[in-house]
């Protein structure tokens, strides 16, 4: 874990209008779908994040050539030799999981590390496992998992819940493989879209049902593409709670406002004005916030569970008794003691959380507990008057490729310091 910290002053409303890097969780799926198919891949707009850099790092040790220059990566994965995924990446990143559809689509076979729980619950793989089974692949768990599939074949693949990963793991598995796949009860995250996209583009089978399951016709050829990767909706929501949390006033440029209609519809209960337009979103919080009743994260296009802890720390001074409910991962209220460190009035009891909102937050040492917790605590500090500090700013590098460069050009007053 990185020592670096995050040294912020709050309490200055953010003004301007910004880009947003391309989407982690996006590419992350697509960047494991570059080992299908001939030919290279040139990705634009590539998020340069920690979690990229650990998945680069997994495909040259399965014999990917890849080159980096800024936010474009050159993906030649001719070259891939092993379907058994080594180094320190693959067992301490969650998605690189999605190299068992890869892997099983390339190459028949496929060895990862079994995953373990990480910071904000469990996660369990069951249903990647259960959706793969169903194209015909065989599981062997020991210390590490084994898949193998001589006979990958397409297929119905029902899923017991709409789990992202799994989704996607059964859209890499399948493409590859001989004859029609339905993915019944498919996640319809815009990410699942974007992977989809980029494998229509190298020239994949791939369409949504009207009722949202995913039919693949398997066994084309895949070819060469250069794409440019969509931004980033989790950080994009990030940055429009830090402008409502300093009661400021920030246009996000180049992004699709519709992916983010949950928090926008959350904007207008909390008497946020919001413009939103085809390609340009744009928050004005210059009037007090009220509370929100009640609200629950859910499967898109629900309320998202990443944006879940940056709220929270905008809710701690809004006027009244704010609920929320967190339904999908069963630890991201690790965030909570650190917000009561600044003040905030908080009381969580199982997955729900009652959050009162007080007039000011103080400044404090905090230690960011997650990715998205990580990314809540500068929200809150953005909003005390003085100097809080952040470690475990590691967590945070993992999705936002620079949240001091992007803060500061929004007006903010933040800076790393290396004195973790
Ligand atoms: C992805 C996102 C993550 C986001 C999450 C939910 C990436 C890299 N990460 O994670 O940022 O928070 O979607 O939108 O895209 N589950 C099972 N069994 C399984 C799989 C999942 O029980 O086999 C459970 C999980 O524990 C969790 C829920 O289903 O409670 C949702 O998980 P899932 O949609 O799979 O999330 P990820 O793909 O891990």
């Amino acid at each position: 874990m990185d020592l670096g910290s995050l040294e912020i002053t709050g309490g200055v409303p953010l003004h301007g209008e910004i880009r947003i890097q391309g989407s982690k969780n996006a590419v992350l799926p697509i960047l494991a779908a570059c080992i299908l198919g001939e030919g290279v891949c040139v990705i634009e707009n590539c998020p340069q994040i920690k979690d990229v850099a650990d998945t680069l790092e997994i495909m040259r040790h399965l014999g990917c050539q890849i080159q980096c220059a800024g936010n474009t990566v050159q993906i030649d994965a001719s070259g891939v030799s092993t379907f058994e995924t080594g180094g320190e990446e693959a067992a301490r990143i969650r998605s690189s999981v999605l190299f068992l559809g890869a892997l099983l689509g390339r190459m028949g076979k496929a060895v990862l590390p079994l995953p373990g729980g990480c910071a904000i619950g469990e996660r369990p793989i069951d249903q990647h496992i259960a959706a793969l089974r169903q194209l015909g692949a065989r599981f062997y768990l020991e210390e590490k998992i084994t898949a193998d599939a001589a006979d990958l074949r397409g297929g119905q693949v029902y899923l017991g819940m709409p789990s992202v990963g799994a989704t996607e793991n059964a859209i890499l598995a399948s493409v590859p493989a001989q004859g029609e796949t339905t993915i019944f009860h498919a996640a319809r995250e815009p990410e699942i879209d974007e992977l989809c996209e980029f494998l229509r583009r190298r020239g994949a089978q791939i369409s949504r049902t009207p009722e949202g399951d995913l039919r693949i016709l398997g066994g084309r050829r895949l070819g060469a593409v250069r794409y440019r990767m969509k931004p980033d909706r989790i950080v994009a929501g990030t940055y429009l709670l830090a402008a409502v949390a300093t009661r400021g006033q920030v246009a996000i440029s180049d992004f699709p406002c519709q992916e983010l209609n949950a928090l926008t519809t959350v904007f207008h209960d909390m008497g946020v004005s919001t413009i939103c337009g085809e390609d340009r979103i744009e928050v004005n919080a210059e009037r007090p916030l009220r509370a929100l009743p009640y609200l629950e994260t859910a499967p898109y296009p629900g309320f998202p569970t990443d944006l879940q802890s940056p709220l929270m720390a905008v809710l701690c001074r809004a006027r009244g008794e704010s609920q929320i409910c967190e339904t999908i991962f069963e630890n991201r209220f690790r965030t909570i003691p650190e917000l009561q460190k600044m003040g905030a009035r908080i009381c969580a009891e199982g997955r729900c959380a009652v959050v009162k909102g007080v007039p000011a937050l103080v400044p404090a040492g905090l230690a960011a507990p997650d990715l998205r917790g990580g990314a809540a605590l500068v929200i809150a500090a953005l909003q005390a008057d003085g100097t809080s500090v952040i470690r475990n700013t590691g967590y945070i590098e993992r999705g936002y490729e620079d949240i001091c460069r992007d803060l500061r050009a929004l007006g903010a007053e933040i800076r790393w310091s290396d004195n973790g």
